[in-house]
């Protein structure tokens, strides 16, 4: 596929996808729990749909009842059951370190693979403090997929410091510990979003935490019953990020993407945003579900260079491909600090990124963990042909970038982009005016 400039503006009122963050939970803890949980918003891109089928496969009832409605009849805290096959997380770096936590308190055997991205990412990072349970992984070097994996019939709770800013292992551990006797405590030292522990609470478990800072203490009193609930899963803020920054790249554009969550911990990308000069507002704040959401309206803005704080970075981790490309089209330097994790998610992020820059003109510089783009005002000359490394964030982020260069940005392939944000072509398209984003002819 290929983005060119479109005519006039965009413009539209539109709602994106559910949240996959939340969407991954609200199925896992439907199947940990007693009786049947109500979704509603939930996302269905392939990576969810990955979990769906694995709750299906560890024993729940898994029943689409509608579009973004789905019904998870559980079976209760330590109720999963052994898969008769290999569960296959496809792209899905979050249902297979989640599902990591599952395991592990369940007396079972289960093997774990997915894609080529997910195959390459490091799973240490979870099966090394998750071991301490008692439960017991095999990988490749790593710890990488695939995994076989033998839970623990009576699993010791954790007490664990998260050595890396990751949400990930913060809720593998936690899941870990709903099998467990007694309290599993974690501790992280950058705040990371609190999807887990808020979900938890939802569906009746006792969790406490404690904020010194970024510094968090989150114990939990294993064994619940967990009972239960209703989800409503909010419209996701790092799909709503690629209207939105699309919108202020364009000249005359103006675009609201409705009910988007406004969780703290998610929201890095719209301060920045703010910081760099952007004409971005948030109006009908309210809570649906038990969770903040707003109306986001994004106008075409004038950006300047931003300066990025390291501990700002859990709080938008998926968001940067997509903020490099708003720092493209700004005047000034901007710096983004302290990205180490960009390096581990479905492609090495920060490469991929600065090779996503290049391919179209605009020159960036990685020093340590930090990625420096300096621009003097001049045009996004385009052109490029962007690999997308399997991953869907590089993929949206290029064609964002095609929006608004002097020639068209072309994309190897699209086709990961259903992981998290399936109808993301026509979304634009119906904003942009037709086939400014289309098939490429031929790709250089
Ligand atoms: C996620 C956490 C983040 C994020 C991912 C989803 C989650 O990963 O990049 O897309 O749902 O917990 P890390 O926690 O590993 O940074």
């Amino acid at each position: 596929m290929r983005a060119a400039s479109p005519e006039r503006g965009l413009r539209g009122r539109l709602t994106v996808p559910g949240d996959k963050s939340v969407s991954h939970r609200a199925l896992m803890f439907g199947a940990l729990a007693v009786g049947t949980t109500e979704i509603t918003g939930l996302l269905e891109g392939e990576d969810v749909l990955r979990t769906a089928a694995a709750m299906r496969a560890l024993g729940a009832e898994v029943e689409r009842v509608g579009e973004g409605h789905w019904r998870v009849a559980g079976r209760g805290v330590g109720g999963l059951v052994e898969p008769a096959d290999v569960l296959d997380m496809g792209n899905s770096g979050t249902a297979a370190r989640l599902i990591c936590g599952l395991l592990a308190g369940h007396p079972i055997f289960a093997v774990l693979t997915g894609d080529a991205s997910l195959r390459k990412r490091p799973m240490k990072r979870v099966t090394e403090p998750l071991s301490a349970t008692g439960a017991r992984f095999s990988g490749r070097s790593g710890g990488r997929l695939p995994l076989a994996v033998e839970g623990a019939a009576d699993p010791m709770p954790l007490d664990y410091v998260v050595p890396v800013p990751s949400a990930q292992v913060k809720s593998a551990v936690l899941l870990a510990g709903l099998c467990a006797r007694g309290i599993t405590r974690v501790e992280e030292r950058e705040a990371t979003r609190d999807h887990t522990e808020n979900m938890l609470r939802h569906f009746g478990a006792v969790v406490r935490v404690e904020a010194d800072g970024n510094r968090r203490v989150i114990e939990l009193e294993g064994q619940p019953e967990l009972r239960a609930a209703p989800v409503v899963v909010p419209a996701d803020p790092s799909s709503a990020a690629f209207p939105l920054v699309a919108a202020l790249l364009v000249p005359g554009s103006e675009v609201t993407v409705q009910g988007v969550g406004l969780n703290p911990l998610r929201t890095g990308l719209f301060t920045t945003l703010r910081e760099m000069g952007a004409d971005f507002s948030v109006s009908g704040e309210r809570v649906e579900g038990g969770e903040a959401v707003g109306d986001l309206t994004a106008r075409f803005s004038a950006l300047r260079g931003v300066d990025v704080p390291g501990d700002r970075a859990p709080s938008m981790i998926d968001e940067y491909p997509v903020l490099a490309v708003a720092a493209a089209y700004a005047r000034g330097v901007s710096r983004f600090r302290g990205l180490a994790e960009l390096r581990v998610k479905e492609s090495d992020r920060l490469a991929a990124t600065v090779a996503l820059l290049a391919a179209n003109g605009v020159r960036a510089e990685v020093e340590g963990d930090d990625l420096i783009i300096a621009r003097d005002g001049a045009p996004v000359p385009g052109g490029g042909v962007v690999e997308t490394h399997m991953d869907h964030r590089i993929a949206m982020s290029a064609l964002v970038m095609g929006l608004a260069s002097e020639r068209p940005v072309a994309v190897d392939d699209t086709g990961f982009i259903d992981t998290s944000f399936p109808g993301f072509v026509s979304m634009m398209n119906g904003m942009a005016g037709e086939g400014v984003i289309a098939p490429a002819e031929e790709l250089a």
